[in-house]
């Protein structure tokens, strides 16, 4: 077996984000700017790449893998893809394989996932209220996310929500939000907006500390830290009232970097390290350099040693640039 891959800061990595396509059929006003330039087809890895890449990476020890996008669901024949990764959960090489999803094409797809082996799924929902959602989202139709997921129920997927928690937009939803997915038997985790991309809005007026959130839901509710995990960065709270879980994902306000376990992987093959950084390493020239896979394993061993320690996110004023230059879509967060 090859070596696992461990940073130089003692963590090893053992969650690959796969984006898939930097495409997306929404617009999220905190991800994209309204007209986005998107990256030429020529320049995609295919299917196959994505497959051969991500396996060196299952060979190197990584045992949660998920596509994302831009939208996974709209990269054309993503299913095959799929449906090929899960060898990997058949030899329990590999112990999960799932996406993360806006829901708007999943009543389409969340059968077949479901058969290649997907578990649990994570869905974007920031809001419940359908011209909000509109508006968030710049045109996107809240009926057919909320179709979705429950085709992806019906199929048996566990579903999470995402929502990231944006100031004056849904702050006044989240308790809403919360009881909505606790009812339905699904976990909900918070996210706070980060600096990633010009989108034409001013980042301090989107963002809500979770601090703040966590807070006044603690006046409403009996909240309960808990060790429950699931490999990512969310810390979680059960609440008595709803008997549901909330997940807290906060990059700002409590960092949580020390216990980094992930790095991602474009479209084109670009490795990047940390979400919250611009450095990169390409891997999809030593991919094609050779059928054999020695040149790309030596990348990833350069690529890990470059680690860093954290993300360089900050939001304390206005006018401030963002501390990454390319939007989330690219790397799906
Ligand atoms: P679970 O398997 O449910 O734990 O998923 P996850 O939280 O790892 O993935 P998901 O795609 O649902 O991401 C939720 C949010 O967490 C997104 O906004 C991501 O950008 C953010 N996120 C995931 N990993 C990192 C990370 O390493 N650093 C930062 N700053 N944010 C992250
Ligand atoms: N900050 C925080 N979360 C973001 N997402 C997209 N852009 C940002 C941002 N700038 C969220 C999406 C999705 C998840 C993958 O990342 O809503 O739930
Ligand atoms: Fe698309 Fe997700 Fe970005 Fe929204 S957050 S524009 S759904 S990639």
């Amino acid at each position: 077996p090859r070596a696992p891959l461990v940073d130089t800061f003692g963590r090893a990595v053992t969650y690959l984000r796969v984006s898939v396509t930097d495409r997306c059929d929404f617009r999220c006003v905190y991800c994209m700017a309204e007209h986005m330039t998107f990256l030429p087809k020529p320049e995609l890895l295919t299917l196959e790449e994505l497959d051969r890449l991500c396996s060196a990476f299952v060979a190197r020890g990584v045992k949660k893998l998920r596509l994302t996008g831009g939208e996974p669901l709209v990269r054309r024949d993503v299913m095959t893809l799929f449906r090929s990764l899960g060898r990997h959960l058949e030899t329990g090489a590999l112990e999960e394989l799932t996406l993360t999803t806006n829901g708007s094409q999943l009543a389409r797809f969340a059968r077949e996932l479901a058969e290649c082996g997907v578990k649990r799924i994570n869905v974007s929902l920031d809001t419940l209220d359908p011209d909000r959602f509109r508006a968030l989202t710049r045109w996107g139709d809240l009926s057919k996310v909320l179709a979705g997921i429950d085709a992806a129920q019906q199929a048996g997927l566990h579903v999470k929500l995402n929502a990231v928690a944006l100031a004056g937009e849904n702050e006044d939803e989240i308790p809403g939000l919360i009881e909505w997915a606790h009812g339905r038997g699904m976990d909900l985790s918070l996210i706070e907006v980060m600096p990633l991309g010009e989108t034409g809005a001013e980042r301090i007026d989107q963002y809500l500390p979770l601090s703040t959130v966590r807070a006044r839901l603690a006046e409403r509710w009996t909240l309960e830290d808990i060790p429950f995990r699931t490999g990512g960065p969310a810390r979680y709270v059960s609440i008595k009232e709803t008997g549901g879980r909330l997940g807290f994902i906060t990059p700002l306000t409590h960092n949580f970097c020390e216990g980094c376990n992930r790095v991602r992987v474009t479209c084109t093959g670009t490795l990047y390290m940390c979400l919250g950084q611009d450095d990169d390493a390409d891997l999809r020239a030593p991919l094609r350099a050779s059928e054999s896979d020695e040149t790309l394993h030596a990348a990833l061993d350069e690529a890990i040693f470059r680690k860093p320690k954290g993300h360089d996110f900050v939001i304390d004023r206005p006018g401030q640039a963002p501390a990454v230059r390319r939007h989330m879509s690219l790397t799906g967060g």
